[in-house]
């Protein structure tokens, strides 16, 4: 953030809603303080940024595919994401072993109700046998990267579009004084009552769904309308050009929140930005709590405006579908 004597700060949102949501993440799912809003850049959220650009870039990508081998020579490229591989490796250990000497320290017993305390604590009633560190590692892997880089994307759609759109962050923002305002907590019987709040988000999400791809490999012959689909194929699930077909969608183009609103309820297959399935987003509604959470205590506090200078904003798909280039926000303090 770049503070100002005008009272208005300019905000590359994104930066500070990755380091946001790996605070979260790491707070709620592992009982870690990363600290990286307070502290400032950390080294942690440079290496997860890191490996979620190298891995995804079309260079790399091609060059993979022409040069078998080529995650083995000795490149600037991959020095710097073996460099950032070790960073997240040893802080996943650090992670655990801090959490083990603790369950060791206290007898075994309660650690507290995280998801890591829940995997360390968790045994086979038969064998009594636990979880192996190298089980326990490649989940705290998965949940530091799928738990905060998709919600990371997802506030900084939300608060472009609240930015452009002024009546729309208005009105939220009266939606969540009404729900909120004088309250010193926020609890989930009050989240629900956030309707039009969630329609923002839904709708955030409909536009730019962070997680915009997904694949599934076929397990049996299949016919789709025309098209015979064989066994073994894979077939990817493009959410986001599902999600702007005009015959489902009117005005898709267009930021319309009401869209979510009423009592018709919008087909799964329509609308999906956590995927479907047996295999859809396990963290789906812990996203939606942290979001909007997130959103209520932010619109409660300040105003949010675009950058008169920054032009139109494309979309880039990497890991996920961010903005390009990344949205600078001017946000001013609302007088109390
Ligand atoms: C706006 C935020 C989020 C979006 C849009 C999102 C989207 C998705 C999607 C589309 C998938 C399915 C991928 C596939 O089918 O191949 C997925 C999987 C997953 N997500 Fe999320 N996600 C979000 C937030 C989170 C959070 C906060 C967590 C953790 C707390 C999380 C943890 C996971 C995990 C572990 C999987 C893999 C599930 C499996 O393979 O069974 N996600 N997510």
């Amino acid at each position: 953030m770049k503070p100002s004597l005008t009272g208005i700060a300019e905000v590359n949102i994104l930066k500070d809603f990755n380091k946001l949501t790996l605070d979260i993440i790491g707070d709620t799912a592992f009982g870690y303080r990363f600290d990286t809003l307070i502290s400032g850049e950390n080294k942690v959220s440079q290496a997860v940024e890191t490996l979620l650009r190298g891995r995804t870039g079309v260079t790399t990508r091609f060059l993979r595919r022409i040069i078998p081998f080529y995650d083995k020579l000795p490149t600037q490229h991959n020095k710097m994401m073996a460099e950032a591989i070790d960073v997240t490796d040893s802080v996943v250990k650090q992670i655990i072993r801090q959490k083990r000497s603790e369950l060791e320290s206290s007898g075994g017993r309660v650690l507290g109700s995280n998801l890591l305390a829940k995997m360390l604590m968790v045994q086979d009633d038969e064998s009594g046998k636990r979880l192996s560190d190298q089980v326990i590692e490649a989940q705290v892997h998965t949940f530091m990267v799928a738990g905060h880089e998709t919600t990371s994307v997802a506030l900084t759609w939300t608060f472009y579009l609240l930015a452009k759109h002024q009546d729309v962050q208005e009105k939220a923002r009266q939606e969540a004084i009404a729900v909120f305002g004088g309250l010193g907590t926020i609890d989930n019987t009050h989240l629900d009552e956030l309707k039009y709040i969630t329609a923002v988000v839904n709708e955030s999400l409909r536009m730019y769904p962070p997680a915009a791809l997904f694949m599934r490999k076929v397990v049996a012959d299949d016919q789709l309308g025309e098209y015979k689909i064989p066994k073994g194929s894979y077939v990817v699930v493009p959410i986001c050009v599902l999600h702007h077909l005009e015959e489902n969608w009117a005005n898709h183009e267009k930021f319309l929140p009401e869209r979510f609103l009423g009592d018709q309820q919008i087909s799964n297959y329509k609308f999906m930005p956590f995927s479907n399935g047996p295999r859809n987003c396990i963290g789906r509604k812990f996203a939606m709590l942290e979001m909007k959470v997130a959103i209520s205590k932010l619109l409660m506090k300040f105003k949010f405006n675009l950058d008169p200078s920054q032009g139109e904003l494309n979309t880039q798909l990497r890991l996920t579908l961010k903005p390009n280039p990344c949205p600078i926000l001017r946000v001013s303090l609302i007088e109390s």
